[in-house]
């Protein structure tokens, strides 16, 4: 592509394969409206249909030689949630302690998991055996395959925006023990435990920022070229940072206006 701080747009889209620009936009608000939702779930429940469709667009998420090494683990027994949310308690314990001063008390005081009030949990995993042992893809990076899974969750968070409700992911948790907790066999790795459902409001920005625990990093800071930490040197790069950074002032000052599919 030639350098230039000013590609025009109409010079290299090719209308045959793009959205209509509402098409684009219900995309873009999907991507910068979802949150990680931990306390405002709603205990209504959410229909099979809704779920089905959801779980859909995770299945259709990408995956190293077409894997699919994911399975979905659809927890909504308040026995299975209470000994899922004990696990969570005693790791959070834990997770304290690896804190200090301050920090701590702060850490202590995040909401970080929605397990009971949520009306249903759903743990994604990871079957390293699904496509036997040789992997198109897999093999020289093992992880490849749990990076398809967490493509998996990915889609699935983002129909669930979609679809109005909202998804919290937990972490905190041992995962040995809860593989005993879910009867998952060893060749299988939980990789995502998530709760789901309609949210009583989506926060605009995420907890941990509102919280002052961490800023959003300007992405401009993030983008190189050519190697590793390696700054523009040419007009293309300048100009590139430009928008990135005129792009993310607007988004942090007034949140995501809904201009992305317009401003092409
Ligand atoms: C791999 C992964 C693990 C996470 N684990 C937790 C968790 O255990 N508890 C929690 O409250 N949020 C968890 N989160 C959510 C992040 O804190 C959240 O995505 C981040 O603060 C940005 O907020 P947002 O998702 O609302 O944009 C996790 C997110 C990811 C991607």
């Amino acid at each position: 592509m030639e350098n230039s701080a000013k590609i025009k747009p109409d010079q290299t889209r090719s209308d045959t394969h793009s959205f209509s620009d509402a098409e684009r936009e219900a995309l873009y608000q999907t991507i910068f409206s979802r949150r990680d939702v931990r306390g405002q779930f709603a205990p209504d429940p959410v229909p099979e249909d809704v779920l089905s469709r959801i779980l859909m667009a995770a299945h259709y998420a990408p995956s190293v030689g077409f894997m699919q090494p994911w399975s979905f683990i659809i927890v909504r027994s308040d026995d299975t949630k209470r000994k899922v949310h004990n696990l969570f308690n005693e790791a959070h314990a834990e997770a304290a302690q690896m804190f200090e001063g301050q920090q701590r008390e702060t850490y202590k005081n995040l909401k970080l998991e929605g397990i009971l009030e949520s009306p249903i949990n759903i743990c994604i995993t990871c079957d390293r055996d699904r496509a036997g042992p040789v992997v198109i893809g897999r093999t020289h990076i093992k992880a490849m395959d749990i990076y398809s899974s967490v493509c998996a969750v990915q889609n699935l968070w983002l129909a669930a925006r979609a679809e109005g409700l909202g998804l919290g992911w937990v972490s905190i948790l041992d995962q040995k023990r809860l593989k005993q907790v879910l009867y998952i066999p060893k060749r299988v790795i939980p990789v995502a435990y998530v709760c789901l459902g309609y949210v009583s409001k989506f926060f605009d920005k995420p907890e941990l920022q509102s919280a002052g625990w961490r800023p959003r990093l300007p992405l401009s800071d993030l983008v190189s070229f050519e190697a590793f930490d390696k700054t523009a040197d040419d007009l293309f790069g300048e100009g590139l940072i430009e928008q990135l950074r005129k792009d993310q002032g607007k988004i942090e000052t007034k949140g995501y206006c809904g201009d992305f599919a317009t401003s092409a």
